[in-house]
């Protein structure tokens, strides 16, 4: 690849629009692009919130108001929209599967018929909690593209039925990424892993954390960079996993973490999903293999980083 062409493709996907911007995945994606010498515009739905905390002014956009995207896209010209606002706490959206439905598929139909509109090619962050996490991940592979999404909570049904959005659309410019429980650095104003846990087992709490519960977890860095990778490559109209390094449980992610942090982890509370009463979302195992994205990123190949480097990173 000569250096004209990398840099009129850099240039295709220099201005990113970032819904959800100021979430704990948008606002780690953001600082990544940043380093990448990419443009981040960071949206959000309620401005007043972050004005004095966060240092920076994000601009305004709702994804249930169509008049508000149309006027943010009009006036940023992005280049690439990154759609990862949500409602994504899968116990809340049991609490309240209206509200779910609202900002996961209206949101997510409001954004790509837009996206469509102006022609802006569109990724949309999807989940592992569109799997049930029943498949037997150690005997049969861990969940592929190929798989059938097949939730049984509302948070993955939502998913689900947002990405059925997306797939329906003539306009081909989209990527669906299904991540993983994603880590990264700690963001003040929002709700991130395992800083939560962290932060409970400083204030001296039992700290309830799950044995029986195995994901893939994936670094924000390395989720942003597959988005760029796989834009690079012109990869769209396609469903990708992006997870991360390994396949682990809660309660090991976490003392891992900790070893690293030097956070002393006694009052950890390990126990199983049965253990706690009311949990609605119990989910064993949505291990995503991370194959199609490795085998399609040819331009730049995509790399996981292991889970002790993202750490030290993180802590810099
Ligand atoms: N965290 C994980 O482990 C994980 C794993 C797999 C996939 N995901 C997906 O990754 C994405 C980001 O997750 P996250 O953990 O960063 O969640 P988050 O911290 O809750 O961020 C989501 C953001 O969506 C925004 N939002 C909600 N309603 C909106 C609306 N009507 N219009 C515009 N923005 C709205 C909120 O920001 P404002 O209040 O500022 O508008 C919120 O900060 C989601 O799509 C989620 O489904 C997350």
């Amino acid at each position: 690849m000569n250096t004209e062409h990398s840099s009129h493709k850099q240039a295709l996907f220099s201005r990113i629009l970032i819904t959800g911007g100021m979430g704990f995945f948008g606002w780690n994606a953001a600082n990544h692009f940043r380093r990448q010498g990419l443009t981040p515009i960071i949206s959000s739905s309620s401005l007043a919130r972050y004005s004095a905390q966060a240092g920076e002014t994000p601009v305004y956009l709702n994804i249930l108001d169509r008049i508000s995207i149309e006027a943010c896209l009009r006036q940023y010209a992005p280049t690439v929209i990154l759609h990862a606002a949500a409602f994504s706490a899968p116990l809340a959206c049991e609490k309240d599967p209206a509200l779910a439905h609202e900002v996961n598929v209206v949101g997510t139909q409001n954004m790509i018929a837009l996206a469509a509109e102006f022609d802006i090619p569109f990724v949309f962050i999807s989940t592992d909690l569109v799997f049930n996490g029943e498949k037997d991940v150690l005997q049969s592979g861990f969940y592929t593209e190929a798989d059938t999404p097949d939730a049984d909570i509302v948070y993955g049904k939502t998913k689900i039925a947002a990405e059925r959005c997306i797939q329906e659309q003539v306009f081909g410019k989209w990527i669906i990424l299904r991540s993983a429980l994603m880590f990264g650095r700690r963001v003040e104003w929002a709700n991130g892993f395992p800083q939560f846990a962290v932060d409970l087992l400083k204030s001296g709490k039992p700290t309830t954390l799950f044995t029986d519960q195995f994901r893939t977890p994936a670094y924000i860095p390395d989720i942003a960079e597959a988005m760029i990778c796989l834009l690079r490559d012109g990869r769209f109209g396609e469903v990708y996993h992006c997870g991360g390094a390994e396949r682990i449980d809660r309660v090991s992610f976490v003392q891992r973490y900790c070893a690293v942090a030097s956070v002393d982890i006694s009052n950890i509370n390990a126990c199983i999903m049965d253990d706690v009463p009311n949990y609605t979302t119990k989910v064993r195992d949505v291990s995503l293999s991370n194959e199609k994205l490795l085998r399609n990123t040819t331009y730049i190949s995509w790399q996981v980083t292991p889970f002790e480097t993202a750490f030290r990173e993180m802590l810099l």
